[in-house]
């Protein structure tokens, strides 16, 4: 299997995320490291270890990182995600205690002490991502690439360009799109093709797990936040996307292209410019999700949350 450290910030759709990578055989979840953005480090880190006790992966280290932005202060996600960052189930359930490391030690000790390189796969702001790479370039070899779930190659859900995690932190996003590392964006474009629909709520439902129903609940506050949020019934499932990305390449299509962080713009900070069409002599850095085979996604997520019992 794949070694893979996920950093996120649960997050309805990182629960979702943490679940696929978990229940997937195709993967070896190394570690989880949390950050500050849908919701505030303590929340999001608690979250995580919830949703790794619900998956049975309590022996996976969770570390905490960054609990705000590189540059300036924090703005979460409440009205997405609710005041627990968790809002719907009922997560209570024994937690494994959480690593005294830092994120940022906890990835570089895992990626120090495996036989392979490491895929990163960043599904919240990218300040613990940005700080490893900045404290321990030394790493950067044994970094296999990073996949992260952010930005758009068209408008954005936070400002009107702006997607939520490059918004949060664009200093952070800004250092790993200039990294050199091998990257791939997963950004809004491709994210919202992926909706959970009622049917899928039901399938959830009908796995007759309290994984399943814990799936269920949380896509049914996540479609009540969407509809007030965006009018949008059908909410994208965004996180898990950058997952299946990784577990297997043939779900997701991707195309070679520049981007950058917009960091500077009047109206536009945090937008992800991409060069779709190579228009600006920029050399390509990233490798820009564009398509994914949805049926295809969700039949890859329902065969691994229905694997836990
Ligand atoms: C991203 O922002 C967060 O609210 C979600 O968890 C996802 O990572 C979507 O813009
Ligand atoms: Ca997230």
């Amino acid at each position: 299997p794949h070694p893979v450290i996920i950093d996120c910030d649960p997050g309805h759709d990182d629960a979702l995320a943490l679940l696929l990578a978990a229940g997937d055989s195709r993967l070896r979840l190394l570690g989880v490291t949390t950050v500050a953005g849908n919701q505030t480090l303590d929340k999001t880190t608690r979250n995580a270890q919830r949703i790794l006790a619900l998956a049975g992966a309590g022996d996976v280290p969770v570390a905490a990182g960054c609990d705000r932005p590189l540059v300036g202060e924090l703005a979460v996600a409440d009205y997405i995600h609710g005041p627990s960052g968790l809002d719907g189930p009922d997560l209570d359930v024994p937690v494994t205690p959480v690593a005294e490391e830092h994120a940022v030690e906890l990835t570089r000790r895992l990626v120090t002490e495996s036989a392979e390189p490491v895929t990163l796969i960043a599904l919240g702001p990218l300040t613990n991502v940005a700080l490893l790479l900045r404290t321990h370039p030394e790493i950067r070899s044994r970094v296999r690439r990073i996949v992260f779930m952010g930005g758009s190659t068209e408008r954005g859900n936070t400002t009107p360009y702006g997607e939520f995690n490059i918004v949060t932190d664009p200093e952070a996003a800004d250092i790993v799109v200039r990294s050199g590392l091998p990257l791939t964006m997963v950004g809004l474009n491709v994210t919202h093709q992926v909706r959970a629909t009622a049917g899928i709520i039901a399938e959830f439902q009908s796995l007759g797990s309290r994984t399943g129903r814990v799936c269920a609940e949380l896509m049914t506050f996540f479609a009540g936040a969407y509809l007030r949020n965006f009018a949008l019934g059908d909410p994208p499932v965004h996180d898990p996307v950058a997952v299946a990305c990784v577990l297997d390449p043939a779900l997701v299509q991707t195309v070679t292209a520049p981007l950058a962080i917009e960091l500077a713009g009047t109206c536009t900070r945090g937008a992800t410019v991409v060069d779709l069409h190579h228009r600006t002599g920029r050399a390509d850095n990233a490798q820009i999700a564009v398509g994914i085979d949805v049926e295809a996604f969700w039949r890859t997520l329902m065969k691994a949350v229905s694997r836990y019992t």
